[in-house]
């Protein structure tokens, strides 16, 4: 394949570096879940990444989101629809135990799944048309 390009570093300098709406797509498979309380600040979606994420996906742009834990899952809704700049389709939410169509379990999962945890969450959110300031300022400092 000569179309991959592999960057090795913090994923959030990746987005900062990115041109406003110049992706078609982002999949966040698995983030580190962070599941003690206290440390739910290290998770990668945070206001700052989402706001992020809405910034560089086009309009129609897709984010795939995948997790194991419930409470990421709540977490990451709860992140989503507070920025107002992505949508889910309707029944989406009954849906989320079905994988995303031609889906090939990562690593992560499959290591999940021999170590007993039997579901995973599936999200397909649509970034919508409704906030553009989102997209243009960001919600990071230099922008
Ligand atoms: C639970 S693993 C899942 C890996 C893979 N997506 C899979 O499903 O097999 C989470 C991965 O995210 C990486 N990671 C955590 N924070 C990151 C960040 N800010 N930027 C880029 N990668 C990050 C970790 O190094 C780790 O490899």
């Amino acid at each position: 394949m000569a179309n991959i390009a592999l960057y090795a570093d913090d994923a959030i300098k990746l987005l900062m570096g990115l041109e406003p709406a110049s992706l078609d797509e982002i999949f966040l498979l698995y983030p580190d879940p962070w599941p003690k309380t206290r440390h739910r600040k290290r998770r990668f979606i945070s206001t700052a990444t989402v706001a992020e994420m809405a910034r560089v996906l086009r309009p129609e742009g897709v984010l795939y989101f995948a997790t194991d834990i419930k409470n990421y899952a709540d977490w990451t809704l709860a992140h989503l629809a507070r920025s107002g700049a992505f949508d889910l389709a309707p029944g989406a939410l009954e849906q989320a135990h079905i994988p995303f169509k031609g889906w090939r379990p990562t690593r992560y999962e499959q290591k999940a799944r021999a170590e007993g945890r039997a579901t995973s969450l599936y999200f397909t959110f649509t970034r919508n048309r409704t906030k553009p300031e989102v997209a243009e300022q960001g919600l990071l400092p230099g922008k």
